[in-house]
């Protein structure tokens, strides 16, 4: 792991923008995309950059089950909100909570990733030390999936909602599997909240009670930290 650390998120957001304008240097054609209050300094930075995206594809980690995309809770509006309205990619693919078929849904994702190998994939982190909406104990070998949200997350996310039991139960989600055959990941994480997370994602065991402890065992991974969540490293 490589590690940036910065003095805050906006200064991240710069380096974060760096980071995919350095595969973009290199040829990257696939992103992966996170939501969240995390990457917003990155997004900012790059809707304010000339980078162009316009014939790249990417991907989301994950969406909320019953949520419409024009819901601004969804992660649908959030991409177009902080993303893709300044920055268009030639194709967007995001998981569709209010697929029919779930099974059908989860496949048709899995075989968009096949397809389409990642080549840089932003993630956020969890208070619990999720990746996606990879909660402790999801099998590390799963692709994309149904997720139930565990209380944690669920209070957690409120603060975007009205109030929490407007916070949906389920999501879907890309697996570990997935943002594990990315060929470079990013991740960020900002404040205090996230250093017992952090802390054990670095030198904790590798386990599924801490999903993104597993990225200890991949070749490519840069951090972007503040002060903050660095702290019990
Ligand atoms: C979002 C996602 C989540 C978040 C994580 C941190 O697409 O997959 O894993 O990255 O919950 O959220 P924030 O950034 O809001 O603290």
């Amino acid at each position: 792991m490589k590690f940036i650390f910065v003095d805050n998120p906006n200064e991240g957001g710069i380096k974060g923008a760096q980071v995919f304008k350095n595969a973009l240097a290199n040829n990257a054609k696939t992103f992966g995309l996170a939501t969240g209050s995390t990457p917003i300094s990155t997004y900012n930075e790059i809707t304010k950059s000339n980078l162009d995206f316009s014939n790249k594809i990417s991907f989301n980690l994950d969406e909320y089950i019953g949520l419409k995309p024009t819901n601004p809770q969804s992660y649908h509006f959030y991409m177009n909100k902080y993303l893709f309205s300044v920055k268009p990619f030639a194709q967007s693919y995001l998981l569709n909570g209010l697929a029919t078929s779930e099974e059908a849904e989860l496949a048709r994702y899995d075989r968009l990733l096949e397809k389409y190998p990642i080549d840089l994939q932003l993630l956020g982190i969890g208070k619990n030390g999720h990746i996606g909406f990879n909660e402790p104990g999801t099998p590390f070998d799963l692709t994309s999936h149904k997720v139930k949200l565990t209380e944690s997350t669920i209070k957690t996310n409120s603060r975007f909602f009205n109030n929490i039991n407007e916070v949906p139960k389920y999501a879907f989600s890309m697996g570990i599997r997935s943002i594990m055959s990315s060929k470079q990941i990013l991740l960020e994480a900002y404040g205090e909240n996230k250093a017992d997370a952090v802390a054990k994602m670095i030198n904790g065991p590798v386990t599924e009670q801490l999903p993104a402890s597993i990225l200890q065992t991949h070749q490519n991974v840069i951090v972007i930290v503040d002060e903050a969540a660095a702290s019990k490293i």
